[in-house]
Parts: structure tokens; sequence; C-alpha cells
């Protein structure tokens, strides 16, 4: 049965991550809580951006939604089902260039759909066309990763995550390494690809710009530990179009609440590593 528009699809509760490190000079163990006590949800067909400083432990989330890590504590949930492994339930993006050199854009596509299997190859050429003109690089499908720019290769990645129809597109800083104006270009490409597919997104940023533009929901991650501090719902009047929403006075006050929550003064050094015993 499909779920309700705005149900939980994605749940992070009291969950805590710890991992051992081991400091220069030191033989000894220790443990370093990189998350603690951080509770998410996230709605189904949203867009939820979580925004935090470089550290604060966003890739540490993202990587126990995508199932490549597991908690130490808490429960992650992906439709109330705890998350025991990768799936393809689930698509990640992540922001260094994960395409296979040797592959071109559409045999980038195809690889991934060969991977999930179920289709014979015309459908699988049929589906890599369909979602590289999502992305709109139809004229590009014969290109090979070094002959694209850097916004073609994500684009190319979207594209590669979307077409298996993941439920949830998982996106760490996607953009991070993009010039501005191609960043703000994908930015307002995403908004109408979420917009015609549906599909839930976690877009992971250091960028407060980037979480307003892209969230209607923004969680606000603090560092040491790592936690959710704040959900600020994004309320935008996007009639006018994607691109003049920044300049807008709403833009800025919301753009101004998030740097207010990340600016807070660190608390006291509190001893995050322990020694293990
Ligand atoms: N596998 C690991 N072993 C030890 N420490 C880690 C590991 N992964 C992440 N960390 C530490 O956890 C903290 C959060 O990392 P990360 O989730 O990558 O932060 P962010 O993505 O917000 O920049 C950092 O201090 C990082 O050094
Ligand atoms: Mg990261």
């Amino acid at each position: 049965m499909a779920s309700l528009a705005g149900a939980s699809k994605i749940a992070l509760r009291d969950v805590r991550q710890v991992f051992r490190v081991r400091a220069a000079g030191d033989r000894a163990a220790h443990e370093f809580v990189a998350l603690d006590g951080l509770d998410l949800d996230v709605r189904e067909g949203e867009i939820l951006t979580l925004v935090g400083p470089s550290g604060c432990g966003k890739s540490t989330v993202l990587d126990l939604v995508s199932g490549l890590s597991t908690p130490t504590a808490g429960a992650v949930e992906i439709d109330g089902r705890p998350v025991s492994g990768p799936g393809l339930d689930r698509g990640v993006v992540f922001q260094q260039y994960t395409l296979l050199p040797w592959r071109t854009a559409l045999g980038n596509i195809e690889f991934a759909l060969e991977a999930v299997g179920g289709r014979r190859k015309a459908e699988r050429r049929r589906v890599a066309h369909e979602y590289l003109e999502l992305v709109g690089l139809t004229d590009f499908a014969d290109r090979y990763p070094h002959e694209l720019s850097g916004g073609m290769k994500q684009r190319v990645a979207i594209a590669r995550s979307l077409s298996y129809q993941p439920e949830v597109l998982l996106m760490d800083e996607p953009f991070g390494a993009l010039d501005a104006q191609t960043r703000e270009r994908l930015q307002e490409e995403l908004v109408q690809i979420w917009r015609r597919t549906g599909t839930t997104i976690v877009f992971i940023t250091h960028d407060i710009e980037e979480a307003v533009f892209l969230g209607q929901r923004v969680a606000v991650m603090s560092t040491r530990p790592g936690k959710v501090v704040e959900i600020i719902n994004v309320v935008l009047d996007r009639t006018s179009g994607d691109a003049d929403i920044r300049s807008t006075a709403e833009f800025a006050a919301y753009r101004h609440q998030i740097w207010g929550h990340l600016r807070q003064p660190a608390p006291a050094y509190r001893a995050e590593v322990h020694r293990v015993a």
C-alpha cells in the first residue's frame, strides 16, 4: 500500500555513532562520539536538507541511512523497518564524481541498470535515454566522463541514481565541487526533477543558501557530538520562478535564522574522546 503523503519515510531515533580512533603517538584506542542523541524524520516526498559545519557528522548520518554502516545505538528505519544494509530503494549521489571512466554517459546509466537486473538490453537503453533527457544531457549520451564538465558529470550521476527509481535519493554535498553558477543551475534543475519524480530527497550541505533554496524543511546539525538542533519549515513563494527567490526578504530571513543556529558559541570543550577501558 502506498504510504500517506507526508508520512515519515525515514526515521532516526536517538542515534549514537562512536568511532574507534587512535591518536598520533598514542597506541591506545579512543572512542570518538560522532553522533549522540540524534533524532530526525524525513517525510515521504519531501526534500529535506541537512545543514551543518564541516565535521559535524552529516556524512555519518548518510552512511547510516544508506546502510553502509550501522549505529552504535539507536534506530535507523525506512518505512518503519530497520535499515540492514544498502538497497535499491535508496540511490546515493556523492560529492566526488563516481562515474565509470570507461563508459559513456549513457553507458554509465545502462551499467547501473545492468547491476539492478531484470531488463533487456534495449529496454535498459531506452530507460537510460529517458533519464539522460531528464537531466538535459540527451546530446551528450556518447561522451565519456573526461569529456564532460563537473556539472554534467553530476547530472549523469543523478540520472544514474534515479534510473532504477529508488524511493529515496540521498545526496552528500553533490554540488560542492562545482563553480557557483553551475551549482545554482543544478539546484534549480534538482527542484524541477523532484517535482517531476516525487522522489523523497535527503540533501546534505554545509552551504546555508543551498539548504534554504532546496529544502522544504531544513534540519540544522550541531557538532560535538552531532545532533539535529532545529528543524525549520521553509515556506517561499516560488510562483515567480526559482531563480528569483534567493533575493527575497523571506529567503534572507531563513538564511539568517540558520546562520544564528550555526554560529552559537561552541559549548565549553567537552571530552568527546574517551579512553577505551
Ligand atoms: N570511520 C571513521 N573513523 C573515525 N572517525 C570518523 C570516521 N568517520 C567520520 N569520522 C569523524 O566523525 C566526525 C563526523 O564526520 P563526517 O560525518 O564525515 O562529517 P561531515 O560530513 O559533517 O563533514 C568527524 O570528526 C570525522 O573525523
Ligand atoms: Mg561529509
